[in-house]
């Protein structure tokens, strides 16, 4: 599926080019809520046999040729399938996402999972709204926080974000955090909630693309199928109370789709075992909640590997055997471009670390092992990807 956005004054026809396969798209053109001067087209394409690499051309309806790029097909088994996780991308840093996005596409992942704060929505009002009101102003500043300027820095973070300017186009899945969601900090309670969850679904789909490979569950958490690793993105906003961080009929829906035989990647924008530090974690927020979800990881006997961003920081830690049943991991990576902090793990060191970054912009580019008989994944390579080097690199064994 493609979603593309552009002015409404033009409208948009889009031929598709494999080895034996050549087809044009109309698109299903929708208008976007408060700014009618955009338009976001979408459409599906069903190729028959192997066709990659395939080439997308985008033309206006009078002939005129605005755009190409390049895309592939996954394949259908994926023994070491490759991907990146990214998150926190604030629009602000315009020359560290020239270096960052390009080290993302040097990596040639099979797909690309952008984890939470994808848009900094609630954040650079004042830029959006030419008002000198800055976010330290309170009340003013949360007055700019209105349906239509949540939708505007979407639109905003879309035309500047580099990802949706390469050439080669990358699969990409998405969810959300408390930026994209529009509210710092934010839960069940935030007052457009239901807007910005129209926002986030029509700039980054959640969508249902058939049983065996992604569907969509409660919010905008979904499942992706890879051969060999279930993806789980997992809302972390939409149903979080004090007391719980992903709600009953999340939970339930994880519960029911998780796959004993297969790795089960479970992702949340803000970290799982963070109750080492004073900032978002489901250990440090919900703790009673937290204590059960594992209690019900471990009865299903899953083999789980978490995954998490927010901290504008990355760090491996060990999860212990007692939580899940057998020894597992989590990995933070977070920000790939955004206000970083030096120091960090000084302030509060992280005691299950394996090994940590702090200071530096990062993303992590993950390879699942799934060893010679190719049955099931045996370990996880993960890359931290920083601005100027590799900032480190581990080979983590599953052993479940
Ligand atoms: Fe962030």
């Amino acid at each position: 599926m493609f979603r593309v956005l552009h002015p409404k004054k033009d409208s948009y026809r889009y031929f598709i080019q494999g080895k034996t396969y050549q087809h044009w798209v109309d698109p299903r053109t929708q208008a976007l809520k408060y700014h009618s001067d955009q338009v976001m087209d979408e459409f599906r394409i069903e190729v028959k046999g192997d066709q990659n690499p395939l080439k997308l051309y985008v033309l206006k309806s009078s002939g005129e040729l605005v755009d190409t790029r390049e895309f592939s097909f996954l394949p259908a088994k994926q023994n070491n399938l490759k991907v990146v996780i990214a998150s926190c991308m604030d629009d602000q840093f315009p020359e560290v996402q020239k270096i960052m996005w390009n080290h993302v596409w040097e990596k040639n992942p099979d797909a690309l999972f952008l984890i939470g704060d994808n848009v900094y929505a609630d954040a650079h009002l004042d830029v959006l709204t030419h008002k000198k009101i800055k976010p330290g102003d309170g009340e003013a500043y949360r007055a700019l926080i209105t349906p239509k300027n949540l939708e505007g820095r979407y639109i905003q973070t879309r035309q500047d974000l580099l990802n949706f300017r390469m050439k080669k186009l990358i699969p990409t899945f998405s969810v959300w955090d408390d930026h994209d969601y529009g509210s710092n900090n934010g839960g069940e309670d935030f007052a457009y909630k239901s807007e910005v969850t129209k926002f986030f679904t029509q700039f980054f789909p959640v969508e249902n693309l058939g049983k065996s490979f992604a569907e969509k569950g409660p919010g905008v958490s979904s499942v992706i199928r890879f051969s060999k690793v279930d993806v789980f993105l997992l809302d972390d906003r939409s149903f979080r109370t004090s007391q719980t961080h992903f709600g009953k009929e999340q939970s339930e829906w994880l519960f029911q789709n998780l796959n004993p035989k297969k790795l089960s990647v479970l992702v949340s924008g803000d970290q799982w075992f963070g109750g080492y530090h004073k900032f978002e974690s489901f250990e440090g927020n919900q703790p009673e909640d937290f204590k059960n979800f594992l209690q019900k990881l471990k009865s299903k006997k899953a083999k789980v590997f978490f995954v998490s961003g927010d901290r504008h920081l990355t760090e491996i830690m060990k999860v212990a055997k007692k939580h899940t049943g057998f020894k597992t991991f989590e990995v933070t990576t977070s920000g790939i471009h955004a206000n970083m902090y030096p120091g960090a793990f000084k302030r509060d060191p992280s005691p299950n670390q394996l090994i940590g970054v702090d200071g530096e912009f990062n993303f992590s580019t993950f390879t699942f092992h799934s060893g010679p008989s190719g049955k099931s994944v045996k370990s996880i390579e993960v890359e931290s990807q920083g601005k100027d080097k590799v900032l480190f690199r581990k080979t983590l064994k599953i052993t479940r």
